[in-house]
């Protein structure tokens, strides 16, 4: 795309302004703005015109039937057998969703790169690969894993694993993949330069993770692997069991096409979006838009009706995602502190909000699913989210709880 082109484009947009420096920058500058222009994705513009409506009005919620811990305990040795020859079979991946930006952490460079160490060094993406290693120890075989990255952090979390020699893990069965980015907006809809050269762009959220998958041509490795099954996880959670033989087993014995590894709420106001169901399609309510009756209300075994609080650790069905691929994901539109690019030429982060960023997130897809088994864990051996450095969900909580668990830190 040459100047004119692209000033053509912006004019037709309404973004003119972010060619305002272009007379000032090097070849390299304007080649990367031009490039950054030409690769925008403008369908933000129809997300802010008509923004889906997020509120939940409407729907028609009742409880969800889940899986508790004690049928789990039952049917353990049935489920790990599935799951088992599953694995053996090569019908299990597992997807690493590590493109967010890790604000709340507060770190420079990738989240899973944080060394959550004591006396000696230990990042979370290696606590997480020990884990990962149980089960192939287990089972006898790798499952093929595949890492999802951003162009925030994608050079410095390929070169990571890379310098630690993928934890152990062979290199041919771990691919990273970049996921798209969304152009972040001022209060009037302009998108923000960060720098001279450059458009404000971030990650668009954990939901987008299969398209952006099938658009690095992984979707075919995938099928020729023989894949049917993909585990989605977070990086936060240094607890996280990945391909859970019991959990894969219990899924698709389930005959359902996703799986949600679930903890089970201890009280009702307890603040943690929980499955449901709208109508019949399977779908998560926030904390917040439960009413008191339903926050309170029991099963035939008294158990609260609401309490399967999701932690991105979801088992998806292959074919299934393939066939909602090109379908429409809620964009969520939310306001940000957005590093841009001010008056005298600094990039800054402002002190409040300035603007708005689009996301779409994972856990948006389970309706698109069509069924979901909620599928409960023990939180305190499960369950070590890292959002923050100290308090709730911290670097703090997770080695308390990691300690629990008998690791060394
Ligand atoms: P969070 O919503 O906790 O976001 O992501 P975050 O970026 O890690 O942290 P904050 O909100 O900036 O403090 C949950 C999981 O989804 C991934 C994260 O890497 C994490 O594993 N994620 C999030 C993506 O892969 N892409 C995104 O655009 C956002």
């Amino acid at each position: 795309m040459n100047y004119e082109q692209a000033y053509a484009l912006l004019k037709a947009h309404s973004q003119e302004h972010l060619l305002q420096y272009y007379d000032e920058l090097s070849q390299e500058g304007k080649a990367r703005l031009l490039a950054a222009i030409e690769a925008l994705d403008w369908s933000f513009e129809e997300d802010l015109k008509n923004p889906v409506d997020l509120s939940g009005a409407g729907r028609d919620i009742r409880p969800i039937k889940g899986m508790d811990l004690a049928e789990i305990e039952n049917r353990k040795a049935e489920f790990e057998a599935a799951g088992v020859q599953a694995i053996k079979a090569g019908k299990v991946a597992a997807v690493l969703l590590a493109g967010g930006m890790g604000t709340r952490l507060g770190v420079d460079g990738p989240k899973g790169a944080y060394d959550i160490g004591v006396t000696k060094p230990l990042y979370i993406f290696e606590q997480q690969m020990k884990n990962l290693m149980e089960v192939v120890e287990k089972v006898g075989v790798f499952v093929p894993l595949y890492i999802m990255t951003s162009d925030k952090n994608h050079e410095a979390t390929t070169s990571f694993w890379k310098e630690h020699g993928y934890f152990g893990y062979p290199e041919n069965l771990v691919k990273f993949f970049k996921q798209d980015m969304a152009p972040a907006v001022d209060y009037d809809g302009k998108i923000f330069l960060e720098t001279k050269d450059m458009p404000a762009m971030s990650p668009n959220g954990n939901g987008g993770w299969f398209a952006s998958m099938k658009k690095a041509g992984l979707v075919d490795d995938l099928n020729e692997k023989g894949v049917e099954w993909l585990n989605i996880y977070a990086v936060d959670n240094v607890l996280q069991r990945i391909a859970d033989p019991v959990f894969v087993g219990a899924t698709i014995l389930a005959e359902v096409n996703c799986g949600a590894k679930c903890i089970s709420k201890t009280n009702p106001y307890e603040k943690v979006g929980v499955m449901c169901l709208d109508g019949e399609k399977p779908d998560i309510i926030e904390y917040y838009e439960l009413t008191e009756e339903m926050a309170n209300q029991k099963d035939e075994d008294g158990n609260l009706a609401y309490r399967f609080g999701a932690i991105m650790n979801y088992l998806f069905r292959l074919s299934t995602l393939e066939e909602i691929v090109n379908k429409k994901i809620p964009v969520h539109i939310v306001e940000k502190k957005i590093e841009r690019l001010c008056e005298d030429g600094v990039t800054r982060k402002p002190e409040k909000e300035n603007g708005k960023k689009f996301e779409m997130l994972a856990v948006d897809l389970i309706k698109l699913m069509g069924s979901v088994l909620p599928y409960v864990v023990v939180r305190e051996k499960e369950f070590a989210p890292i959002k923050n450095k100290t308090g709730v969900d911290s670097v703090e909580s997770a080695r308390e709880l990691l300690k629990l668990n008998g690791v060394e830190l």
